[in-house]
């Protein structure tokens, strides 16, 4: 079965929107369209904060609760979930704790951030039994403030973790389940005026329609993909999404390897990764802001195949594989085979990324870091990421990936041969650190000199030799 609609969940409504335009963001909808101008738009492109509303979805028989940005996301993301709005915060004429504790603190001065503050905190509140100052810490990190500063409105955070989550939204979840079972679960097929979005079940319905519009785009979280249509005003005719295929949903274990589904969150792979490689998670409470990274995908990441993607780096020097799904085709293939040039990948029309294989070594050494103007939500200038494994002292295996040093993420293939079979010392690491212009002839932009990039690159991997000398946070653990 399919339909055209798409139908979710507003203040204990299912609202039902018959082939609505697939390139409208969930901000030009709810302000433009519902009236509702409480959600604020800012910068447009995910990076303030303004725009966040929170998404209610079923997860067996509890709804959980996402912030997101609705000005980088297309309206029929919607389809199952539940929308949640600033404006229904306030319940029977009283406002939400959250909102009492930002008055209370004084939280708030023009205003034009804080309905985006408060629903990230709102999400907090309700994702989380106890709340510490790294838990407030990491869900405001995607939104910013130009003239409260932030301290009151941490105080108002802090202030939430004696709370209880007893508010209407929690009174109300059977109901809210129930509404959310009654939407019907089947493929979507949107038509407007040429515009075309598919949200398929199945892999089997995905392949077909692959097969009936290779040029079409995929859609995982649309971080990137939304971009071309909020930031560069174009029209994007035909969007396949991923998101509602069960199948690509997954996270699989064994004492080998670790196998990510396509549209896994970064935010649920962060929580998985910590477990293995420390510095991996570091280097993901990083990634943008929590409303990026509970949409957002490692798939979407590798796809861009960005310079600059902060997850490729780290995947390469651990030796991860992608399994690659094709019409009538399943490959799987070394990342490392994957970027071809500036954006530019193997992967051929109809073809999609199935998931993402990192292998697993008890053994293996790990260091990674990532050198930012700005520590929370911002865009590497360089990535450097370490793989090692020592015997007796002896470097018998070494994969060393960079980001921003060249038009695709890379390995250093230069520093890895001289650094194989050598003794593990500062004379070794300090000799290897000078072939970095062997490896890399990086460009200046307006994010780094060539000449940062070159000496940054470099003491990274004096850095990584004296933390894991010093046994600082390498080891993995399984
Ligand atoms: C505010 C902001 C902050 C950001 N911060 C960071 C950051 O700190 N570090 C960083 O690396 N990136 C960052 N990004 C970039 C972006 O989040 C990433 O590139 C992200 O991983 C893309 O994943 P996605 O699931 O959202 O992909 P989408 O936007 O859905 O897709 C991106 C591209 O990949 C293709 N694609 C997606 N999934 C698949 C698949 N399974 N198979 C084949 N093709 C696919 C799409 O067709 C599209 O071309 C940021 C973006 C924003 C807007
Ligand atoms: S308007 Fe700035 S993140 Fe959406
Ligand atoms: S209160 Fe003015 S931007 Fe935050």
């Amino acid at each position: 079965m399919v339909s055209d609609t798409i139908q979710f969940l507003l203040n204990n409504k299912i609202y039902k929107i018959r082939n609505p335009d697939p390139n409208k963001t969930i901000l030009n909808y709810v302000r433009n369209d519902l009236k509702k101008t409480g959600t604020k738009e800012g910068c447009a492109e995910g990076g303030c904060g303004a725009c966040t509303v929170v998404l209610g979805e079923l997860n067996e028989d509890k709804v959980i609760y996402k912030s997101i940005n609705a000005c980088i996301s297309f309206l029929p993301i919607l389809n199952g979930k539940q929308l949640i709005l600033i404006e229904d915060l306030v319940y029977k004429n009283k406002p939400h704790i959250v909102q009492e504790a930002l008055i209370k603190f004084h939280g708030s001065q023009c205003g034009f951030c804080t309905p985006g503050f408060t629903m990230s905190l709102f999400a907090m509140r309700k994702n989380y039994k106890s709340i510490n100052n790294e838990i407030i810490e990491e869900a405001l990190s995607g939104n910013l403030c130009r003239c409260t500063g932030y301290r009151p409105i941490i105080d108002a955070a802090k202030s939430l973790k004696n709370k209880k989550d007893q508010d209407h939204f929690k009174k109300n979840q059977n109901k809210t389940i129930q509404l959310l079972k009654k939407i019907k679960n089947i493929d979507i097929e949107i038509n407007h005026q040429g515009k075309k979005y598919f949200a398929p079940k199945t892999i089997l319905n995905l392949r077909k329609i692959l097969k009936k519009y290779p040029n079409s785009k995929i859609l995982s979280g649309g971080t990137d993909l939304s971009l071309e249509v909020t930031k560069f005003r174009k029209d994007i005719k035909t969007i396949i999404s991923l998101n509602s295929v069960n199948k690509l949903n997954f996270i699989k274990k064994n004492k080998n390897l670790v196998e990510i589904g396509a549209t896994t969150s970064l935010f649920e792979f962060q929580n998985l990764i910590k477990k293995y490689f420390l510095d991996f998670y570091n280097i993901l409470k990083r990634y943008g802001s929590v409303q990026i990274r509970n949409v957002g995908t490692i798939a979407g990441n590798i796809a861009t195949a960005s310079p600059i993607g902060d997850t490729l780096p780290l995947l390469l020097s651990l030796d991860a594989k992608i399994v690659i799904h094709g019409i009538n085709t399943k490959k799987t293939l070394p990342l490392n085979q994957f970027f071809t040039s500036y954006r530019k990948t193997k992967l051929k029309k109809g073809e999609f990324i199935y998931s993402i294989k990192i292998p697993l070594n008890k053994k293996n050494i790990f260091k990674a870091y990532k050198i930012s103007k700005r520590f929370d939500d911002d865009i590497s200038s360089v990535c450097g990421s370490f793989s090692f494994f020592i015997k007796k002292n002896i470097i018998t295996k070494a994969s060393i990936a960079y980001g921003g040093m060249s038009e695709i993420p890379k390995r250093a293939l230069t520093i890895e041969k001289d650094l194989i079979n050598s003794e593990f010392s500062e004379n070794t690491f300090s000799r290897a650190s000078n072939l970095i212009d062997k490896d890399f002839s990086p460009l200046d932009d307006m994010r780094a000199s060539r000449n940062y990039r070159l000496t940054v690159a470099k003491n990274l991997l004096l850095k990584a030799f004296y933390e894991i000398k010093e046994k600082k946070n390498i080891r993995i653990q399984s």
